[in-house]
């Protein structure tokens, strides 16, 4: 018989001792449990909570949704801060914002009473047309582990636990549940796990959520390579992995709990009582395998803050303005000014007299989908859709913005300027989760309204609400002024407002490749790339995702990684690389000047990367390895110092299963974007 507490005597016990150390805590607290209850932690009571235990005063650990803010009820009846989609965060390519925000929605989650946000997502953006791009942040793995590290420090700087998702290889939403990742160990090291790997080491991830498909032919959620060996064993994962959302449907129950499976959601199946309690009789899992799972749960309790007084515990906000003003911030630093022919942009309010506002996405509410129960339309495009208590439309944006000054009007044939906003939305086959998306171009009637607009007035820009690279054939050419603005959270509309009219320099740049056509992307080789073949996605293009590939194969995308430009010119000079030989454990300072020769003031990402000129191995003519966000007022110039290490000219060697560096030279390139390339040096490496 398990023993009875008073609520005295549980409070004596020395797992709710605050003054002793973490693993104490728990161990003691395991040491209480008994096998039913072991079992009964090992799942969820409802779509967001555990099971509590009355018995040891153990409350049920929450968690919520998800990417762009929290959403404690799937009614909108609890509103929070919509921020703007992960692809438009990682386009300001600043992890400073990835902080903050990591930061804001964690007072958001505290403030509702939960424990875990189910973000970040940081699948790389294998494929353009899978529906989630939106809410993964790039195609290139150094971004992504940047901006991963710094979201998950904000979020748990706060004591609420990050969920890393979806771990491995969820890079399509087509067949989700059943297909599985074909990928070879060179990419999966070298393109797919390394952000989730930082965001263990780098940022002491608390939780991780494992995907619905299988990898190399096994699910995530009993995937032991992936979960015993490599996060916990190798990495050295020190907190709790759980299911995604039913990911569990075509696993075992043994074959989850010896993988490190703790958690199912939302509710028991493979992890029910009798389950659980058949398998372990007959001997398909040890206890000793099932405390390690339960031990990392209740270490992340321990760390939330779950059995500490609430008053020792960091305060919730919920819809605050700060909150508000860093969503402005993301969605206006993430803006990317595609294309500006004959300078229409920035506009200038005191020349003006009529502007039109025209096109589908200029009043529409993103997050009004779900309110009026449709489910066509899904809010935030499924397990990202938000309730912010307003939303600020393009349309709301640039009333404000022109009030008393400028007119707006709907016939661009009478306007000075018309703003035409196209793009995607949530729906099913758009930007979403559950499917894909149906097409790669923008629809038909919308290619059909930009190129009438262009008629009736040339001075038009394009404004594309949208979260994953589209093709323009047919357009783009003869629009001035194109603009990426992505979905912006609650205030984008006043970001966009702001960039449109000069009061933001834009500076975004993209985190994607966007190619001019879909056969040009690498996943898109074949049907064995993309969809995949009887539920087998070959990931066959290996370590030649986004710009990779496109430079490998010589194509010229539409727009490149990394591009983005700005109201203003930014030169670079004075390349120095503090060593011209190198040997391993050397660092290198490449240090260079940066101006702004334009006459505004604006910020400029500066990107490095490097290139191996001969080795044995297949290598990309140039991979990211750091970059710099630097703010100059015009004239006015600055140095940017820029550190490499030995490992960032590494590669992984199948043969040997290692990361090696191999004696040679490589190039060190600096760049506005992947492909605009404005200082060389070289250095050598001899072993
Ligand atoms: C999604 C997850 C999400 C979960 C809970 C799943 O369908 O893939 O990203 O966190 O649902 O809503």
């Amino acid at each position: 018989m398990s023993k009875e507490y008073s609520e005295e005597e549980l409070s004596q016990l020395p797992f709710r001792d605050e003054s002793l150390k973490l693993e104490g805590r728990v161990s003691d607290l395991l040491s209480r449990l008994t096998l039913e209850e072991k079992f009964k932690l090992c799942s969820g009571r409802q779509m967001w909570h555990t099971k509590p235990i009355k018995r040891l005063g153990i409350k049920s650990f929450t968690m919520y949704d998800g990417p762009h803010g929290v959403r404690p009820d799937m009614m909108g009846e609890i509103k929070s801060t919509y921020f703007p989609s992960a692809i438009c965060r990682a386009a300001t390519w600043d992890p400073k914002l990835s902080y903050e925000f990591g930061k804001a929605v964690a007072e958001e989650v505290r403030e509702v009473g939960a424990h875990m946000l189910l973000a970040p997502g940081i699948n790389i953006q294998r494929s353009p047309m899978n529906g989630r791009t939106f809410e993964y942040q790039t195609e290139d793995p150094y971004l992504n582990k940047v901006l991963a590290v710094a979201t998950v420090k904000g979020i748990q700087d706060h004591k609420i636990a990050a969920c890393v998702k979806h771990f491995a290889c969820n890079n399509q939403e087509t067949d989700r549940f059943t297909c599985s990742s074909e990928v070879s160990e060179r990419a999966l090291q070298e393109i797919y796990l390394p952000a989730f790997k930082a965001t263990v080491q780098e940022a002491d991830a608390w939780s991780f959520m494992t995907c619905y498909n299988k990898v190399n032919g096994i699910y995530g959620s009993e995937n032991y390579n992936l979960l015993r060996e490599r996060l916990m064993q190798n990495w050295g994962f020190r907190g709790f992995t759980v299911s995604d959302w039913n990911a569990t449907a075509y696993t075992t129950t043994e074959g989850c709990v010896n993988a490190g499976l703790s958690l199912e959601m939302p509710t028991a199946k493979k992890f029910s009582k009798k389950n659980l309690n058949k398998a372990f009789q007959e001997g398909k899992f040890t206890e000793e395998i099932l405390d390690d799972n339960i031990k990392r749960l209740l270490r992340v309790m321990f760390l939330v803050g779950l059995f500490d007084d609430k008053s020792t515990l960091p305060r919730g906000y919920r819809n605050t303005r700060e909150h508000q003003a860093i969503s402005r911030k993301i969605a206006e630093d993430g803006i990317v000014l595609l294309k500006n022919k004959k300078a229409l942009l920035p506009l200038n309010i005191d020349d003006l007299n009529k502007i039109a506002v025209i096109g589908p996405n200029s009043n529409f509410k993103l997050i009004e989908g779900e309110k009026v129960g449709r489910n066509e339309v899904l809010s935030g495009g499924g397990s990202s859709n938000n309730f912010p208590p307003f939303e600020i439309t393009p349309l709301d944006g640039l009333r404000q913005k022109c009030k008393d000054r400028v007119e707006i009007i709907e016939t661009p044939s009478n306007a000075d300027v018309t703003i035409l906003f196209t793009g995607l939305n949530h729906e099913l086959g758009k930007d979403a989760e559950g499917e894909d998306k149906h097409d790669f171009e923008l629809p038909l009637e919308q290619i059909e309204l930009i190129k009438s607009t262009i008629k009736q007035n040339p001075n038009t820009i394009v404004v594309l609400i949208n979260g994953s690279p589209i093709a323009m054939n047919g357009w783009i050419d003869s629009v001035p002024s194109v603009i990426e603005a992505w979905y912006g959270g609650m205030e984008a509309g006043k970001a966009i407002a702001n960039v449109l009219f000069g009061d933001v320099n834009p500076s975004g740049k993209l985190p994607i490749t966007f190619p001019r056509k879909l056969s040009d992307s690498p996943a898109h080789m074949s049907e064995r790339t993309y969809p995949g073949v009887e539920k087998e996605v070959h990931y066959d293009e290996g370590i030649y995702v986004g710009y990779r590939h496109f430079d490998k194969e010589q194509i010229e995308p539409l727009f490149p990684f990394g591009y983005g430009l700005s109201y203003t010119k930014f030169k670079y000079e004075n390349l120095k690389l503090d060593k011209e030989k190198i040997s391993k454990n050397d660092t290198i300072n490449v240090s260079f000047d940066i101006i702004n020769i334009g006459g505004r003031s604006g910020m400029e990402i500066i990107q490095l990367y490097v290139q191996d000129i001969e080795s044995s191995a297949d290598r990309p003519p140039k991979e990211l390895k750091r970059f710099e966000k630097v703010k100059l007022e015009p004239n006015e110039r600055k140095t940017v110092e820029l550190n490499l290490n030995f490992s960032d000219f590494s590669f992984y060697d199948d043969s040997t299963h290692c990361w090696i560096v191999e004696p040679g030279v490589f190039n060190i390139f600096l760049g506005s974007s992947s492909r605009d390339i404005r200082l060389k040096g070289k250095l050598e490496f001899h072993g």
